[in-house]
This record gives structure tokens, C-alpha cells and sequence, in this order.
């Protein structure tokens, strides 16, 4: 029996996960997977009810779960960051889900380049450090500032200083990487390529102007890939979001920091055709782990039935695969494709469907493999 538990969030995360539950239930239906799900109201609402956004006892109760399935958070009555940080990021922190597994594959026929291009990337997204740090602020000229940064791998205090005469103001987000970090990432990167049988990782970064973070992470990346024998190429950032677009044949396994990768991602979910179709998997190889689409909470068409709840569905099946049941994950794959070859899906593909009816068909077409 695993224990689930399920943080459906705002706006459209509450659709799609809802979709996503339909689909889980229909995999126990008929397979041996057996769960449970425990509902976790985490999200603005809350937040704007009490002020809370996750309580050490929330920490807690997650902590104990197998996996998190998540849906989606933001809100426009919410300043941007709050939940964002105090919820998302808070959770990739503390359950130190290093790895943002994002893979970007050309697996089905809606892929807007599938014409010139079959792909399988396989993007490891570095989820705990870089601009994601949370070591930012705010000082005016004449006033030293101070940057405190604790987290679990840190402790870490530096004053800075005012570097203009003028009456200015400063804000500045300091980009952070440690050795450790990087390490159990890269390892991470080397060890995914040798499972996906392939000769090479392709590491991107911004290395010709943060010489600093980029430079240290290709030293480790060379090192590492000197011990495993996989062959290590270099892509600047700005020359990878032109590449994915032109060759994205070419690329397997790709490691890439937290801020190129959260761009980048975005891009590889349209390669795959939108954002509804990406998912993703904050992965702690040794502890609780938490699945979601990449988009957000898409105020734009909640509440409308609009939304594509694929990248959920997806996410879900990612969820069973990390939790060693591949073959249910599969099932769950073969449905969406079944669905996708037979024009039932959502507008944003061009189809006629509501978030539920794209639903509903995908649980017919899980129930009909049994
Ligand atoms: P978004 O991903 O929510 O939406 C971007 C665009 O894509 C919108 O036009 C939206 O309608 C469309 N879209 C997204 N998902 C879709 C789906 N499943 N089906 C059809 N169309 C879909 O990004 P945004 O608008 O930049 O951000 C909205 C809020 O979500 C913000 O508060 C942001 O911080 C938050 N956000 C949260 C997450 C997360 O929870 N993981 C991720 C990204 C953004
Ligand atoms: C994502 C989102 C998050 C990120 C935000 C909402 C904090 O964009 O999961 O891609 O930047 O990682
Ligand atoms: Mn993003």
C-alpha cells in the first residue's frame, strides 16, 4: 500500500490534479497498485484565509507520505513570490528534491516539429540552489547590507557593500552553488545517461559570464565525467534554446541549473505541444519526492474547463514509475497516446474536449487495458 499525498493548489493545478486522481484510481482498478490518498489543503486560499502557507506540521504529515502529488500554485490576489516561494520552493527545499526530472520527448503526434525531428531529451534540472537560493534584498547607498542564507546545506552570512557614490538603490539575488550540490547532481546527470545507454551529457550554463558558479560546475562536471567515462559537452544557454528548436535530435541527457532549467523547461514543454503536456518530478533519490505538471496555475482559463490535464496525468504516471511500478506508469502513457491519436483532447491541441471529458476519456482508455 503506498501513501499518497495530494496538494491540488490553485487555479487549474485543482482541475488537472482532479483528472490526474481519476487516472490513479483507475491504474488501482486494475493492476495491483494499491494506495491511499491523503488531501492536503496547501495553496492561496488557505494562505489568504489565515496567513498560513505550510506549517511544520504539514511538514510533517508529507514527510511520511511515498510521494507528493502536486498541482499547481499562484494567485493574482497573492504577491508574486509568496506562495511561489513559501510554498513550491519551500517544499523542494526542505524534502531536499535536488533532481527536476523534465523530460522532452517526441513520443506522440501532436509534437509541433515531430515532422522533421524525433527527440527523447531527457532534462535534469538542478532543483536546490543557483538564483533559487533566496539570498536577495534590497539596500540604498551610504548602508552596508547583509545576505543571510540557511538551509540545510548552508550557513552562510556575508556583508556587502554600497559600490556608488550616488543616491541609488540596489537589489540584488545572489546565484549559489556548492561543491556538495553540484556533485550528487552531476552524479545524478552521469548515472541517468549510463541507464539511458548513451556515450555523452550535455551541460548548459552561462559559463562565459558567471565564471564564478558555471566555472566551479564544469570543473566538478569534467571530473566526474573523466570517473564515469562519458563524454561531456557544453552548451551556452542562449545557443541551447536555439539548438532545441533546430536540432533537438541531438540531445540526451541534459543537466542544466535551476534558472536556465526552469526556461528552458518551458520551451521543451512546447516542443512536446504546450505547456499542457509537460511533466515534471522533483526527485529525491532518497526520500519523498513530488510530482506536477511544469506549468502553473494558469488564471488566465481557470475555472473554465479549458485546461489540458495531460501534463498532470503524465506527472502521474512519473509518480508510479518513481515509485517502481513502470508497467502501470506505461499504461497510463499508452492511454494518453490512444487518446491523443484519436482526437480526444483538449482545445489547446485543437480538440473540442473540457479538462473532465479529456478525463473521462483517458480513464476509458486505462480501464480498457485491463
Ligand atoms: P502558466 O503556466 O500558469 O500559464 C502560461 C500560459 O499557458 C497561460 O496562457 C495558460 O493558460 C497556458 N497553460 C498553462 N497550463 C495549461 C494547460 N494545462 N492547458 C492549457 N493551457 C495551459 O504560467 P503563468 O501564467 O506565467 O503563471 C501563472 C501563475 O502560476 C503564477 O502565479 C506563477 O507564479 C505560477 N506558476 C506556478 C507553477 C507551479 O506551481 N509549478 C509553475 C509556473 C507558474
Ligand atoms: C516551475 C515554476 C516554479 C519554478 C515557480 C512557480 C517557483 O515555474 O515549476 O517551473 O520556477 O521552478
Ligand atoms: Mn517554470
Amino acid at each position: 500500500m503506498r501513501h499518497l499525498a495530494v496538494i491540488p493548489g490553485d487555479g487549474i493545478g485543482k482541475e488537472v490534479v482532479d483528472v490526474g486522481l481519476e487516472i490513479i484510481d483507475a491504474i488501482s482498478e486494475i493492476s495491483s497498485f494499491d494506495y491511499d490518498a491523503e488531501l492536503f489543503d496547501i495553496g492561496s486560499e488557505r494562505y489568504l484565509r489565515t496567513g498560513e502557507l505550510i506549517t511544520e506540521e504539514d511538514f510533517d504529515d508529507l514527510g511520511k507520505k511515498d510521494a507528493i502529488y502536486f498541482g499547481a500554485i499562484g494567485d493574482p490576489r497573492v504577491k508574486p513570490g509568496i506562495l511561489e516561494k513559501g510554498i513550491l520552493l519551500n517544499m523542494r527545499a526542505r524534502f531536499d528534491q535536488y533532481i527536476n526530472l523534465r523530460p522532452v520527448t517526441s513520443w506522440h503526434p501532436f509534437v509541433p516539429l515531430k515532422k522533421h525531428f524525433d527527440f527523447d531529451i531527457c532534462f535534469l534540472r538542478e532543483n536546490t540552489e543557483d538564483f533559487y537560493m533566496g539570498a536577495g534584498g534590497t539596500f540604498r547607498n551610504g548602508r552596508d547590507a547583509r545576505v543571510t542564507v540557511k538551509r540545510k546545506l548552508y550557513d552562510l552570512q556575508m556583508d556587502l557593500h554600497p559600490v556608488s557614490s550616488s543616491d541609488d538603490e540596489y537589489a540584488f539575488e545572489i546565484g549559489l552553488l556548492s561543491r556538495k550540490g553540484i556533485e550528487r547532481f552531476a552524479d545524478h546527470a552521469f548515472r541517468t545517461a549510463i541507464k539511458r545507454g548513451e556515450d555523452r551529457i550535455t551541460l548548459v550554463d552561462k559559463a562565459n559570464v558567471c565564471t564564478s558558479i558555471y566555472g566551479m560546475q564544469r570543473e566538478i562536471f569534467e571530473a566526474r565525467s573523466k570517473e564515469y567515462g562519458i563524454a561531456l559537452d557544453y552548451m551556452y544557454v542562449d545557443a541551447m534554446a536555439m539548438a532545441m528548436i533546430v536540432r533537438p535530435h541531438t540531445f540526451g541527457t541534459v543537466a542544466v541549473p535551476n534558472l536556465f532549467g526552469d526556461i528552458l523547461t518551458d520551451l521543451g514543454a512546447q516542443l512536446q505541444g504546450g505547456l499542457g503536456m509537460g511533466a515534471s518530478g522533483n526527485i529525491n533519490p532518497e526520500g519523498v519526492s513530488m510530482f506536477e505538471p511544469i506549468h502553473g496555475s494558469a488564471p488566465d482559463i481557470a475555472g473554465q474547463g479549458k485546461a489540458n490535464p495531460i501534463a498532470a496525468v503524465l506527472a502521474a504516471k512519473m509518480m508510479l514509475d518513481q515509485l517502481g511500478y513502470e508497467e502501470m506508469g506505461t499504461l497510463i502513457q499508452n492511454a494518453v497516446r490512444k487518446c491523443l491519436d484519436d482526437g480526444k483532447f483538449t482545445r489547446d491541441l485543437g480538440g473540442t474536449l473540457t479538462t473532465a471529458e479529456a478525463g473521462i476519456e483517458i480513464k476509458k482508455a486505462v480501464l480498457a487495458q485491463k
